[in-house]
């Protein structure tokens, strides 16, 4: 399968779980239904309230734990220091697994401005060997230079909102040069209308696969991992196989080409959105 390398040589697989809404007994259900079909990197975050559903399901998997990357999220109101570490530690026994292996700032909350606090905070977890891997989540550039300038420690994943009606071309670009691996949330417009788009039917149809396939294979030939969320086992694999669909350059270029200015689905613009 096609891997995503960041810079200091930490790979990605080509296509991830996404899992807000998998909660409880039949989302551990789902998560284990994935990493049995294959899934080997599978998001969460703290304000899901499904860490302990996400390490329940990858540790009732018939899998081997060490393939599987789990990643959970720092939440905007633990962004102070202290707090941050107690709440990496905290996730980490909600998983019950012995480390998060990846673990991201959820939102850089600008306006507070205390980002690169939380920061230093996740490289001391990672030296604690609590989590093995950092990164952030809807960081732009101006937050991850800080971060760099700040500590010397760059960031390897910036997981952003990516489907093909905001296709953030210059972002893909920017994090590319830098090997700072792009992962895509809501790729496939949380189930909006973008699967109903002609063209994105006439390249599924050309290939013989779903649209929803199509856009994930476009995501993959964009160097972009995706995590599509889906609870049901049959989507899960439908999604997991499209790592296989090679799109051609202008296949990829008219799935781009659906990208609006306003096409965030919630406007949630990073310079001025907060989630605590
Ligand atoms: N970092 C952040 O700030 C942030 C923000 C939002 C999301 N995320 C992460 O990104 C993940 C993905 O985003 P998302 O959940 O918003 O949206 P999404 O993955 O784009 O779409 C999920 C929706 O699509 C449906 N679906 C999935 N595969 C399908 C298929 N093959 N055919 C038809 N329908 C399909 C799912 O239904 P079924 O479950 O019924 O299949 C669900 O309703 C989240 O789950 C979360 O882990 C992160």
């Amino acid at each position: 399968m096609i891997e995503q390398r960041a810079h200091d040589g930490f790979a990605l697989p080509a296509i991830g779980l996404g899992t807000y809404g998998l909660n409880g007994i039949a989302g551990a259900a789902s998560v284990r239904s994935a990493v049995e079909a294959g899934y080997r990197l599978v998001d969460s975050a703290f304000n899901y309230e499904n860490e302990g559903t996400v390490g329940r399901g990858v540790r009732d998997a018939d899998a081997d734990r060490a393939s599987v990357i789990v990643t959970s999220k720092l939440p905007g109101r633990h962004h102070e220091f202290d707090a941050a570490l107690r709440t990496v530690e905290e996730s980490v026994y909600r998983t019950g697994l012995d480390a998060i292996d990846l673990y991201l700032i959820h939102w850089p909350n600008p306006a507070v401005g205390r980002y690169d606090e939380a920061w230093r905070a996740l490289v001391e977890a990672r030296d604690r060997g609590l989590v093995r891997h950092i990164g952030v989540s809807n960081f732009l550039p101006e937050h991850l230079e800080r971060l760099e300038a700040e500590t010397g420690v760059r960031p390897v994943v910036n997981q952003i909102e990516l489907h093909p009606y905001f296709p953030q071309a210059e972002a893909v670009e920017y994090h590319r040069e830098r090997g700072i691996i792009v992962e895509a949330w809501s790729p496939v417009g949380r189930g909006n209308d973008v699967t109903a788009q002609p063209v994105v039917g006439e390249i599924a149809a050309a290939h013989g696969v779903s649209p929803v396939q199509a856009i994930l294979a476009w995501h993959v030939a964009r160097g972009v991992v995706p995590l599509p969320k889906s609870a049901d086992p049959g989507r899960q694999r439908e999604n997991l196989a499209a790592a296989e669909v090679s799109l051609a350059p202008d296949e990829v270029a008219a799935i781009t080409a659906l990208g609006r200015p306003d096409g965030r689905l919630k406007g949630q613009d990073p310079a001025v959105y907060e989630e605590f």
